[in-house]
């Protein structure tokens, strides 16, 4: 047969003879395997390595799908396929791969699971507000897991983009405002991901994106311009990024917007510099889609050659659909416009991720039919889904004790949403059954109740103007002695290019919810939406609000836990949300200007403010309520003085005062009141999910250290200093219980070194 069996037969003899110990003997055997295929490869198939095509299966989010990319794959020109999914269609194409090829080296298999393959999760900024680590974990766990079983193992996920604008579609797909908790869930979603060996064959290698900087694209319009100091980079943006690298991600998407003038996918500085040099990147960077061939409208290349010979000197390996590497990089290198080395060194960093999922030993392992049918949406896997699902719901009002659901009172469950399961998957929900699959909420409310109590109409579109079935809705409302309404937006506007200037509940449902209130029966709303809506007059008048996100295929019956109050709620939001758009960006870690406005000073016109709103949120970062009770109380600190050999240890009393068990995040937060750059308000630092009975009390300790102080200052050292500090612990960033300490020395990292700002 052909090399690739030779190929395969090298591998299995390293393996064999060598014993594969430890991490180092597997390293130099996996370099001698790779540099030993790279010696046998023309320059032509080093290119194929660098290649990414659509099969155009699913999910097409750019302009154009290659009809030949068959023929460029027969040719040993493709190192890659994404949107191919299932067992069989994996296995035809890898076949082709490793069959009709001269070296018969086997495709990776790239797809968008972000956040489930076919058990569909909540959306990702819903899951971060459970504050789960673990079940976040638990989470990409099984989405790798039944992605693997449909053939892909490169999945285009965790997207760690700090998202501070409403606007922008895709804050559905992060984890929020914050750099803190971002960067844990990033961390938490990779090893959920990757597993403990990429080589297992129910685990895939991750692929963080979008790097960098995209979720400051200017006005919330997507693929905007990024433009931003180095140091809000370096304090804000790239920490999560660096988190993921942390936890082994193997992969790293660029991103599409410009940064500071140069296209994120030809910029050195963050591809080679920061990514290479500085974190010592060893796994492969990807462009987005057709993103190299974009540096032209930006203005950055003349033409395709002269984007990929960008594109390659700035350290991009792969290319995703833009077919710019295949065509130009062979005579830009026959030029000397870009090295053979660096192809090579991008081909290696391909090939050795191929390697380390197993895939030159077998490369039909992830095409097994057999786990196609049993390892996808399973009992286990459905039951994950709506227990993540209950956890990332955020109560925003409960007035009196509206919810739970009271016994034997009748219930009109109303709204454009109620019978959805098609909205309810969000945006992005990969091979998601939209149609049959998904528990709406009333089949999860009439499970839970029995179909006898409760009462339906549809009332409105979740966006049109037709009202006329507003006198239906009344009227089922009016029979009822509850009120559930289920609300919000459609799954596509969010995600990917689908921003809004508008954030408030789309068509006539305001005007439905209005009616509704006429009728004077108590009102729940219930919202599925994919991003901070502008609600004021809902949390005026509603007597409940629970923020449901788009909580994905058990989305229905995880509701119905909540509101019968089978599971009480304990998330807590990760934006802010907004009281009107021209507020946006609004988010609680921003920094104090030289004139704060203090509305407790009327004589201080010149406070920073608008004419017509405060500068309140609507809800702050972490905020979110519980059908119990907790109190803060006794806070003491250690010390009043903390060193980098005394941490200062924070102590607080929390009490569920409530008839309920429950379960609340405690947050802590800090804020550095005078730097050598001007430091946030208030910045999270800690947080403990602590679950209490009814009546219980608990001491809550957190340990704070010089570490937790660290920035990077106007040079890009990541330093702390000496001065002092507000420290405040509580349920949500407005917490106002605070103490104070002061940290007594400086200090430098010395590792990693400084980046001269360019
Ligand atoms: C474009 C999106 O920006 C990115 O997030 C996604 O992974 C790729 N398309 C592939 O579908």
């Amino acid at each position: 047969m052909k090399l690739n069996w030779i190929t395969s037969l090298t591998f299995l003899c390293f393996i064999l003879f060598t014993g594969c110990t430890n991490t180092t003997s597997e390293n130099a055997e996996m370099d001698k395997f790779i540099n030993d295929l790279l010696d046998r490869m023309t320059l032509e198939e080093k290119i194929g390595q660098t290649v990414l095509y659509t099969s155009g299966y699913d999910v097409i989010t750019g302009p154009t799908v290659d009809p030949d990319y068959k023929e460029y794959l027969k040719k040993g020109m493709v190192g890659g396929i994404f949107n191919a999914v299932g067992a069989d269609y994996t296995r035809s194409l890898q076949k082709i791969a490793v069959e009709e090829t001269r070296l018969g080296i086997p495709l990776i298999f790239g797809y968008d699971v972000i956040h489930g393959q076919r058990t569909i999760f909540p959306i990702p900024l819903g899951e971060s507000c459970s504050w789960d680590l673990e079940a976040m974990e638990r989470s990409a766990k099984i989405a790798a897991s039944e992605a693997t079983a449909e053939g892909v193992n490169w999945i285009y996920a965790p997207m760690v983009d700090i998202s501070r604008d409403p606007r922008w579609g895709r804050v559905a797909e992060g984890a929020g405002e914050d750099v803190y908790l971002g960067s844990l869930i990033a961390a938490a979603r990779v090893k959920g991901f990757q597993g403990n060996s990429l080589s297992d064959n129910n685990t895939v290698v991750a692929c963080v994106k979008h790097y960098a900087a995209y979720g400051a694209t200017m006005a919330g319009r997507d693929y905007n311009t990024v433009d931003m100091s180095l140091n809000e980079l370096w304090n804000t943006y790239l920490p999560p990024f660096k988190a993921s690298l942390d936890a082994g991600c193997g992969t790293i998407m660029t991103s599409f917007n410009d940064l500071n003038g140069i296209p994120a996918t030809g910029n050195k500085y963050l591809l080679k510099d920061i990514l290479r040099e500085k974190w010592n990147f060893n796994g492969f960077v990807v462009t987005d889609y057709t993103s190299i061939n974009e540096m032209i409208p930006h203005g950055y290349a003349r033409d395709e050659k002269h984007s990929a010979e960008i594109a390659m000197n700035a350290g991009v390996d792969m290319d995703m659909q833009g077919g710019v590497y295949m065509n130009h990089l062979k005579t830009l290198i026959e030029e000397g416009k870009v090295s053979e080395k660096d192809v090579t060194d991008a081909a290696r960093a391909v090939l050795k991720i191929k390697y380390k999922l197993g895939l030159f030993e077998d490369p039909y392992k992830y095409c097994d039919a057999k786990r196609e049918k049993t390892d996808i949406l399973t009992a286990e896997n459905k039951e994950a889904a709506r227990d993540m699902a209950r956890k990332s719901m955020v109560l925003l009002k409960n007035d009196k004790q509206t919810l739970p659901l009271k016994e034997d009172k009748r219930i009109a469950l109303i709204g454009p949403l109620a019978k959805d399961q098609y909205e309810i998957l969000g945006c992005w929900s990969a091979m998601g059954d939209r149609d049959t699959v998904p528990v709406s909420v009333y089949e999860g409310l009439v499970d839970a109740l029995g179909d006898n109590r409760i009462s339906y109409a549809k009332g409105c579109d979740i966006q049109s103007d037709d009202t006329s079935g507003f006198d239906e809705a009344v009227r089922v409302a009016s029979n009822a002695d509850f009120v559930v309404m289920v609300m919000g937006e459609f799954h596509n506007m969010s995600g990917e290019n689908n921003s809004r200037t508008n954030l408030s509940l789309p068509g006539v449902q305001l005007d439905l919810l209005k009616a509704i209130k006429k009728t004077g029966k108590p009102v729940a709303l219930v919202l599925m939406n994919g991003r901070p809506l502008t609600i004021n007059w809902e949390k005026e008048n509603m007597d409940a609000i629970l923020e449901a996100w788009f909580p994905g295929t058990m989305g229905g019956a995880a509701i119905a836990d909540v509101l019968t109050g089978k599971y009480n709620p304990s998330g807590k939001l990760t934006m802010t949300f907004p009281q009107n758009v021209g507020q946006i960006p609004l988010f609680y870690n921003h920094k104090n200007t030289g004139r704060p406005f203090d509305p407790n000073d009327p004589q201080f016109a010149y406070g920073s403010k608008y004419w017509d709103v405060s500068n309140e949120p609507l809800y702050p970062f972490g905020y979110g309520l519980s059908y119990t009770t907790f109190t803060y109380s006794d806070l003491t600190l250690s010390s009043k003085e903390m060193t980098k050999d005394n941490p200062l240890k924070i102590n607080i009393k929390l009490v569920n005062g409530g008839k309920y068990d429950g379960e609340e995040i405690v947050q802590l937060y800090i804020r550095d009141l005078v730097g050598s750059v001007t430091r946030p308000v208030k910045e999270l630092k800690g947080f403990k999910k602590v679950f209490l009975k009814a009546g219980d009390s608990e001491n809550i300790e957190f340990i704070l250290t010089v570490d937790d102080l660290r920035f990077y200052d106007a040079d890009l050292n990541y330093i702390y200093e000496p001065g002092d500090f507000h420290l405040f612990v509580g349920g949500n960033s407005d917490t106002k219980i605070k103490a104070d300490f002061t940290l007594n020395e400086s200090g430098r990292s010395e590792k990693p070194k400084p980046i001269k700002i360019k």
